[in-house]
């Protein structure tokens, strides 16, 4: 047996240890900041602290301190974007691999993909001359409707932590910095602006913050970006709680905060709560007294004036210039090379994440994979298998280098069929911020798709949301579960017209299924870049046999989600406060606590061939909080094809003395066995993990006593629950 790596992410993966060592500050490098702190006026510092365009600010010209150059993120490296408005800068050197969206990475369960994806995107923004790139996102999946869900890594705590590192550290090593993103309880797009988060204690620490904290305390971030939101009345971006009490404190974070793109608010509690580099404020173009508007930001004249008259002590600004200065030894005043832009590597690496990301959903009778050596017709409805998704969805769009569309995919994996198109319906043109409907015909559309459904050997629906206002797109949220444009009722009559129907949906959200028991099989597969097309199609046809899981639920109805279960004040909130009333039980958590099913459960995921676990048992029965629960399993691919199962392990603690989920996901390994063989594989679960949050002293607590470890191939398919005493 080996662990699901690719050649590719072993590659990688061997340099995993060693990333960020040479980058680390030590006393020569805080020595270097000493000297250039002592050469520089207050002028030159405070300028450092701000934007001189909408994405670099400043060096220190005079002292040969270069400029830093800062690109979104998180799935690429995007355009250029003019100096001082929102616009494309219209360059034709500025294109990347799009590499799949988070969601995405994260169905991998494979942080040895995370990594690589990590890599190659280093590679690509060095290249590109980036210094910082704005992302990963972890905000955590609250709600279904959150119209950037898509940037994120999932629904839990303990995957997007795993799974953030990597990326981190895979990133980092070329000296680049990631700036992780958006700290914090940035879970909706609407209102993201002002919103404020009511958020207990232990939903902060125990869901919200985990995927920050290993970015930063194990992956070792260099920035993080504040989010949009308020959080207790204060603005993220400079707020007392989370940047000097949490981050810097707590998690002695060395490097600097970066504004969300116009997300401060205020000089003072900026230059005292912690924010290091305000960017983006401002952000409608600077149309007034353009030559100065950079030095309008909270944090530059304003700042120097208060730092002036002693208003503000001139330690903020020490602090913050050093931290600034410590970012640009670790990138741009580091030795670093020059990076590498696309290529077959980077490429690889797309459709590596793109291959095991992509989950199936459900496939009655065998019906994938489909024979790739008949003559059949095959349809291929939808306008999601021609539309180009790496446009669109606000700042995370990319210029790609090229993109397979899923038709064009098929069509090349499938040399045997007659492949026919219908679009089926029209998801109106790709906008970010504004909503534009289509103006075809829906019915003539609908009717033509069922036309050439009805004379094929099978059909393959290709739909789903797209980065549209109100879809999968940043500034907006959508507005209900369903899927829009009238898929639904087109597989209704596609199913009609042809009873042999599969759907590949193309989402960074779960959507509404009513025609789930209909149709034949089906496919989520995400948003995934430049590969996107031949990924799909290796899914399809059988060249790669599925090992995605889900790291969202999928909810029968939007009244399933915790967040919409407490009326318009836990979601969207009244438009000033938002209660977070379903406090830690968020998507699984929710639903299992409260024996709700939903329509896939968080860590589904099938394959072509099936697999056992057996024989499940704990080392000792019986540990301390610091000691590890070690557990072992049989795994056997029961089936005809070789395949990747992720075994994954749930804790819940009965009759506890605060609330608890029924379960949470705290162990989790992936691994690859050929047909017919057998492994025994050993999972560690150091107790700690199983502490939860104490607001009345502040403390990670392992509280003691009986524990039930399931241990399973899904959140709704526990193979074996056993119990451990925690003493
Ligand atoms: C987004 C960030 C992004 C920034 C710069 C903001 O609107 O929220 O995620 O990095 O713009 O484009």
């Amino acid at each position: 047996m080996k662990q699901a790596l690719t050649a590719l992410a072993a590659l990688a993966a061997t340099a995993l240890g060693a990333c960020t060592q040479q980058r680390q500050p030590g006393t020569d490098v805080e020595q270097r900041i000493d000297s250039l702190m002592a050469q520089m006026t207050i002028e030159e510092k405070v300028a450092l602290c701000h934007a001189q365009s909408k994405f670099t600010s400043p060096g220190v010209p005079r002292l040969g301190v270069p400029e830093l150059h800062y690109s979104d993120g998180p799935h690429g490296v995007r355009a250029e974007i003019n100096w001082d408005d929102w616009g494309y800068a219209g360059w034709s050197n500025d294109s990347c691999t799009a590499f799949p969206a988070l969601t995405a990475l994260a169905s991998t369960f494979n942080p040895e993909l995370s990594f690589a994806y990590g890599d190659a995107l280093g590679e690509e923004s060095l290249y590109r001359g980036k210094d910082v790139i704005l992302g990963p996102g972890v905000n955590i999946y609250r709600t279904p409707l959150n119209g950037r869900n898509f940037e994120y890594m999932g629904e839990d705590p303990y995957l997007a932590s795993v799974m953030v590192v990597p990326y981190v550290k895979g990133v980092q090593r070329h000296g680049v910095a990631t700036s992780v993103k958006h700290f914090a309880l940035n879970n909706q797009e609407l209102w993201r602006g002002h919103i404020n988060v009511e958020v207990s204690d232990r939903a902060l620490r125990e869901i919200y913050l985990p995927a920050f904290r290993a970015a930063v305390v194990e992956g070792g971030a260099w920035t993080v970006m504040g989010a949009y939101n308020k959080l207790r009345g204060q603005h993220c971006c400079h707020n007392e709680l989370l940047i000097n009490k949490i981050l810097k404190g707590e998690w002695a974070f060395d490097g600097a905060v970066i504004t969300d793109w116009g997300g401060a608010h205020d000089t003072r509690e900026a230059a005292l709560n912690g924010l290091d580099i305000e960017m983006g404020s401002w952000t409608n173009g600077l149309t007034s007294s353009m030559a100065l508007a950079y030095d309008n930001y909270y944090l530059a004249r304003p700042y120097l004036d208060a730092l002036r008259k002693g208003e503000l002590p001139m330690s903020t600004l020490d602090d913050k210039v050093r931290r600034i200065l410590r970012l640009m030894f670790r990138t741009s005043m580091s030795r670093r090379t020059h990076g590498i832009m696309g290529g077959a590597r980077h490429s690889a690496t797309a459709r590596a994440v793109a291959n095991e990301g992509i989950v199936l959903l459900k496939n009655s009778g065998g019906f994938f994979p489909l024979d790739t050596t008949t003559q059949m017709t095959i349809a291929v409805i939808g306008q999601n298998a021609t539309r180009c998704m790496t446009l669109s969805g606000g700042s995370s769009e990319l210029k790609a280098r090229y993109e397979v569309s899923p038709l064009d995919g098929i069509r090349a994996q499938f040399p045997q069929a007659r492949v026919v198109y219908s679009m089926g319906y029209a998801g109106g043109p790709s906008a970010y911020g504004r909503e534009i409907p289509s103006p075809l015909d829906a019915d003539s559309l609908l009717q033509a798709a069922v036309e050439t459904a009805r004379t094929a050997d099978v059909v393959i629906f290709v739909g789903g949301l797209n980065k549209s206002h109100l879809q999968d797109c940043e500034a907006g949220d959508r507005v209900s579960l369903g899927l829009p444009f009238g898929q639904d009722r087109l597989i209704g009559e596609l199913k009609a017209a042809n009873p042999r129907l599969g759907v590949v949906l193309v989402s960074g959200n779960a959507v509404a299924m009513p025609w789930v028991d209909s149709v034949d099989g089906i496919v989520q597969a995400w948003y995934l870049g430049s590969e996107a097309g031949h990924a799909i199609a290796d899914v399809l046809s059988g060249r790669v046999n599925p090992s995605g899981k889900l790291p969202i639920s999928f909810p029968v109805a939007l009244t399933d989600v915790g967040a919409h279960s407490f009326g318009p004040i836990a979601y969207p909130g009244d438009s000033i406060n938002e209660k977070y009333l379903e406090d830690i039980l968020v998507g699984y958590r929710w639903h299992d606590t409260r024996n709700i099913r939903p329509l896939f459960a968080f860590g589904h995921g099938l394959s072509y061939t099936t697999f056992a676990l057996t024989d499940i048992s704990l080392q000792s029965a019986q540990c301390t909080a610091a000691q590890t629960i070690r557990l072992t399993a049989r795994l056997t691919n029961t089936g005809s094809r070789s395949g990747a199962e992720v075994v994954q392990v749930y804790v819940g603690k009965p009759d506890s003395k605060v609330t608890r989920a029924a379960k949470e996901l705290k162990a989790f390994g992936k691994y690859r066995l050929d047909a017919g063989q057998s492994a025994t594989v050993s999972i560690e679960l150091p107790a700690e993990r199983l502490a939860y949050f104490d607001e009345g002293s502040q403390q990670w607590t392992v509280e003691p006593g009986a524990y039930d470890i399931m241990v399973g191939t899904a959140s709704d398919n526990i193979a074996d629950t056993l119990r451990v005493d925690i003493r």
